[in-house]
């Protein structure tokens, strides 16, 4: 069964999910930040040091909300980064930091849905998600549609967070995630759910091998994942060849 933000709503996840971010989006970089002590930004950071070496000329950020992740790419110096997402209350807060930073010229963003992308097949030379994947509504159909906007060689790289496999840490970080956070992202967000949702969302996810598993089944080839800070998060990287 879907992870749901709202249990007792009627609406589609993607809908709820939608709803969600645009009530959190004014305080979700800060949160973010918080939340973590800023360690998702050198997780981006990273992540976009293994991009680097494929030296992308087109990116397409999916799921960027408040484009955290095409501003960390435009380092990379491509000619475009194109992000989108559901929320126009995320993308709201993104165009002010991207206009704020002069990055106008190189990244604009759109309102689309990662499972219906408006752009033809073979567009990108990579695609970039970070903490978007765990909350398409189907999974499997918006990896299938970045394998299709992806070139031929093009590559695909994924920041996520995963579950950590050692006992003790494990307990430790369980019970900051799924007492701590929420708690103190009730407070903050003023969001009664998002950050319940969060913890919930992360337990159903299929991280790991798992993910990988649903990398290959879309075509996806070279597919691996690499764990950060004691696997709370992952990178995956694939490749789309074709034979
Ligand atoms: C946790 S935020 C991550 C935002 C950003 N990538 C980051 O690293 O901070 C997840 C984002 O995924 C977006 N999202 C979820 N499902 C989506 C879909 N089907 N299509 C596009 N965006 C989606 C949400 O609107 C939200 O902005």
């Amino acid at each position: 069964m879907a992870t749901l933000p709202y249990k007792d709503s009627n609406l589609s996840k993607k809908s709820q999910v939608e709803e969600m971010f645009d009530s959190i989006s004014p305080r979700y970089d800060l949160l973010n930040h918080l939340l973590s002590a800023n360690i998702d930004k050198a997780w981006r950071k990273r992540a976009v040091k293994i991009l680097s070496s494929h030296r992308p000329r087109t990116i397409l950020d999916v799921a960027t909300g408040t484009a955290d992740f095409a501003i960390a790419a435009a380092q990379l110096q491509p000619d475009k980064i194109t992000g989108i997402d559901l929320s126009e209350g995320m993308l709201k807060v993104g165009k002010q930091k991207i206009q704020k930073l002069g990055l106008d010229h190189l990244i604009e963003l759109h309102k689309a849905d990662s499972e219906s992308l408006p752009f033809g097949d073979n567009s990108f030379d990579a695609a970039i998600v970070s903490f978007g994947v765990r909350n398409f509504e189907n999974l499997d159909k918006g990896i299938e549609e970045i394998f299709r906007v992806l070139k031929p060689e093009g590559v695909f790289i994924v920041l996520e967070f995963s579950r950590p496999r050692g006992k003790l840490f494990g307990s430790l970080y369980s019970f900051y995630f799924t007492r701590v956070l929420p708690l103190l992202g009730r407070i903050v967000s003023q969001n009664n759910r998002a950050y319940s949702y969060l913890p919930e969302s992360v337990r159903n996810f299929p991280d790991g091998d798992d993910f990988l598993n649903v990398l290959k089944a879309a075509g996806f080839k070279n597919c691996i994942s690499n764990p950060l800070t004691m696997g709370i998060a992952s990178i995956y990287k694939a490749q789309k060849i074709e034979n």
